[in-house]
């Protein structure tokens, strides 16, 4: 039996439901541990096929932690309450360690062979070592994003620089290349204090050093800066076994319910052009400013080009919250692109896996968050990022510097965007230039390697296969040293 423990957020649930599913395919049992609301709502969700994989409740309660009643996931909160629901998962470590002894207890005293951790919960190593049990961290973020990111906190950058820099590197990870400012996570605590959030974050990831292995949701042929930062930060076996996805039906069942059919959505794009669509999507957690959306609208209808956007309600109002499409769209706009069919206008949450998948989109203006970033390139859809925080900004430079696959167009929320600007990145990437030709060769590529990468055809295993049996092996290794260790005591 495998123990899956991800942090209480839908863009860490969603890969390890994944990872839950790859395992399973292998023939492991798998426990998933959440918190009460995030269960209830998973297991009423995934099908009965995987009757290996079991949904288990771990006590929490938000008021105990200064967050609103019953709000057990990051999706329910407004961005500055994230920090506290972090802060509140240590708490996490006694009931963790309680299910654990069940668990074995239920079992006979078998132990499970291995708990994949989230990377927030550090802690929970040590608790699986009290058992004898193995441990792996599973990133849900990107190699290189999460290695600049890691390396960002963990050295506590922010203190590092002074008010004047404008560019830096990292100090354990030069081969990263350089930053400017506007791309570090950190940059908003330049001028602070020691504050609870940096604490937590440069604690909980130093832990890391405490697992046995870290499990990275990339391709190792993309991604090798990475694996070489994490092996000599962390001394620990680093396996690269993604793409891992959900379906989209698989995905739409744990509660990010599209507000458009998948079927819609095809049918509309079955009538463009191959190569003719720029799908737009900031992700299920962030949004632009309201000027930034209305430049957006107008940047897209003097393109001439066709669109689908996901749309949300701008910085400061509730994403949660029902809106008319008009309170923040430019006046005439909805009309237009009513007029000239050009574009599909979506709230909050659309079918974006077989969007992507679809022959006639052509780019992907995207926050750069990882899920989307792997969803974008398995289907070799080029990129025009526009990353917002955290890891995003490493994404989006990984993309544009390593991979080949990207032009960054706007960097963060609170500043105006030109028209000009985004029509300019438009043109770069779909239209007949060198420039974009090249992104659109290199993104075929792409496709190319993610796919192979995952590619079990008896004789053949991709790189990703063989990472994860590599993991297989050492966690049941770890399981038999652990257990001749307890026996000879
Ligand atoms: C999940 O559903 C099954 C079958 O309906 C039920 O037996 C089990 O108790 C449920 N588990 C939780 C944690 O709600
Ligand atoms: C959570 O705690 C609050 C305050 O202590 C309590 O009123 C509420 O009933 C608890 N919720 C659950 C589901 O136990
Ligand atoms: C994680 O952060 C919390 C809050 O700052 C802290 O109490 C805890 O000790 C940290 N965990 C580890 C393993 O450092």
């Amino acid at each position: 039996m495998m123990v899956l423990f991800p942090c209480m957020a839908q863009g860490h649930i969603i890969p390890f439901l994944a990872l839950a599913q790859h395992m399973e395919q292998k023939g492991y049992a798998i426990t998933f541990v959440n918190t009460p609301l995030n269960i209830k709502k998973l297991n009423k969700s995934i099908p009965p096929v995987s009757n290996n994989i079991k949904f288990v409740e771990i006590p929490f309660n938000s008021s105990d932690h200064g967050l609103p009643p019953d709000t057990q996931n990051s999706d329910s909160l407004p961005y500055y309450l994230i920090p506290s629901l972090l802060k509140a998962c240590p708490s996490l470590k006694v009931p963790f360690r309680n299910l654990l002894s069940n668990l074995i207890q239920e079992d006979g005293g078998e132990k499970p062979v291995c708990v994949v951790s989230d990377m927030f919960f550090g802690w929970s190593a040590d608790v699986a070592h009290e058992f004898g049990i193995s441990h792996a961290i599973f990133s849900t973020s990107g190699g290189f994003g999460m290695a600049c990111f890691y390396s960002e906190w963990v050295n506590l950058l922010h203190k590092l620089l002074s008010a004047n820099d404008v560019e830096c590197m990292l100090p354990d990870f030069p081969e990263a290349g350089n930053f400017h400012v506007t791309q570090l996570s950190v940059a908003g605590y330049m001028q602070g204090e020691d504050d609870p959030f940096t604490n937590f974050l440069s604690e909980n990831f130093s832990a890391w050093a405490n697992s046995d292995g870290l499990l990275l949701n990339t391709v190792e042929k993309l991604d090798k800066t990475a694996t070489m930062y994490f092996q000599r930060k962390l001394g620990i076996p680093v396996w690269s076994i993604g793409p891992l996805l959900l379906s989209e039906e698989d995905r739409s069942r744990t509660g990010s319910q599209s507000t458009i059919s998948p079927e819609r959505c095809i049918q509309w794009l079955d009538q463009k052009e191959p190569n003719s669509v720029i799908y737009i999507s900031f992700g299920s957690q962030t949004t632009i400013s309201a000027s930034q959306m209305e430049k957006l609208a107008k940047a897209l209808d003097a393109s001439h080009k066709n669109f689908i956007w996901v749309v949300r309600p701008p910085l400061g109002f509730d994403i949660n919250t029902e809106f008319m499409l008009q309170d923040w769209l430019p006046e005439g706009f909805l009309q237009s692109v009513q007029d000239q069919e050009r574009g599909l206008i979506v709230k909050k949450w659309a079918p974006q896996v077989e969007i992507l998948a679809h022959r006639s989109v052509s780019a992907f203006i995207s926050h750069c968050g990882w899920n989307s970033v792997l969803e974008s390139l398995k289907n070799g859809v080029p990129l025009i990022g526009w990353p917002m925080y955290a890891d995003q900004f490493y994404n989006a430079k990984w993309l544009v510097e390593e991979v080949g696959v990207c032009v960054e167009a706007a960097r963060g929320t609170n500043f105006e965007i030109k028209e000009e600007d985004i029509m300019e990145k438009i043109e770069l990437v779909m239209g007949e230039n060198e420039k974009g030709k090249e992104i659109r060769r290199k993104a075929c590529e792409i496709k190319e390697i993610m796919r192979d990468a995952l590619r079990d055809d008896g004789d053949y295993k991709g790189f990703s296969v063989k990472a994860m049996e590599g993991f297989f092996i050492a966690a049941l290794q770890g399981r038999e040293r652990a257990t001749a260790v307890s026996q000879s005591k």
